[in-house]
């Protein structure tokens, strides 16, 4: 008997660098995301014998993050041995939140699969721990991620504003940098950090006000200052991170040119290459195709706001 759960990633509009050091995974600062449909993680998980196994597209691997899940889950419920496999319908650990697709529907198969009984809240606690941004991946819309707690709440549901986000996927390949080591080494290294810490805490109260009141226009401005604020802050650790290649920057242009001319448009991206262009529906065709004709933009995907975790089957 098998339990199948699947999550969409999220992206933030509001980002989150940063730690503190207290043990379970707490994000330093608040962040607000949004939760994308059309890109998936499917994660099946089934009794084994003897020790957990993953399999990622069918194939065995050994992660640590994962391994450390399960272990977690055991340590508190007794779950059995779990033979955990994952796949993705989009490229993997690129930025394009495939940790936070992953393991909220992880976390929503085993609670499915050895009927603990979490709610949500609880499973977004699980989430964070193995990936911060994953927290916010157990919920549909746009979703909050703050203290004191630390787990996800919704803020608006995926119908209540109808934002579409046009994903231009520059590279397939891997990140070089893990967003934990990142943010480690940023926080070690930035002169810059501690103003990012207190100037991110601003941005997450005014960004929620301004999706209360479906203000477009302002929460264009603040996302891309705090994308453009934390990938300063990349730049700026030491040795600096850049996660961005030439088709990268161009889409940059790009978006801020469409808006510049009255599309309702704003641009963000994450610890990758990758650029998500954030619109309205009447702006979506020409960001498509404005994406798709630069040099070096492999992919464009369209999304909508997309659904929490989901059992498919148990
Ligand atoms: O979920 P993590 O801990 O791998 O970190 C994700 C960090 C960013 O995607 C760059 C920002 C965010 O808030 O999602």
């Amino acid at each position: 008997m098998s339990t199948t759960a699947c999550a969409h990633p999220n992206i933030a509009l509001i980002k989150y660098w940063g730690k503190t050091s207290r043990p379970g995974n707490y994000p330093a600062t608040p962040s607000l995301s949004i939760t994308l449909d059309t890109l998936v993680t499917t994660t099946e998980v089934r009794n084994c014998e003897q020790a957990d196994r993953i399999f990622f597209d069918d194939v065995e691997a050994s992660d640590p993050t994962v391994l450390a899940c399960l272990e977690e889950f055991r340590a508190d419920f007794q779950i059995p041995h779990l033979e955990v496999h994952t796949s993705n319908n989009f490229p993997t650990a690129a930025g394009l939140a495939s940790s936070a697709s992953g393991f909220a529907a992880l976390v929503a198969a085993i609670n499915a699969h050895c009927e603990l009984g979490l709610d949500h809240q609880t499973q977004s606690d699980r989430a964070r721990r193995a990936s911060g941004s994953a927290a916010r991946s157990v919920f549909g819309g746009i979703v909050a991620l703050q203290g004191p707690r630390w787990v996800a709440e919704q803020v608006i549901e995926a119908d209540a504003w109808p934002l579409r986000t046009v994903i231009a996927i520059t590279t397939s390949q891997k990140k070089t940098v893990s967003s934990s080591a990142g943010m480690k080494l940023s926080e070690d290294t930035s002169p810059y950090y501690a103003s990012w810490l207190t100037s991110t805490t601003t941005d997450f109260k005014n960004a929620l006000t301004f999706v209360q009141s479906r203000d477009f226009d302002a929460l264009a401005s603040l996302a891309e200052f705090s994308c453009l604020k934390m990938h300063g802050l990349m730049l700026s650790t030491n040795p600096g991170l850049l996660y961005w290649n030439p088709a990268t920057i161009a889409c940059l242009h790009a978006i801020r040119e469409l808006r510049q001319q009255g599309l309702p448009v704003f641009f963000t991206v994450d610890a990758g290459p990758q650029v998500k262009a954030v619109c309205l529906p009447q702006a979506e065709d020409p960001v498509q195709r404005t994406l798709q004709g630069i040099s070096g933009v492999e992919q464009v995907l369209a999304t909508g706001l997309g659904e929490g975790a989901w059992i498919v089957e148990s």
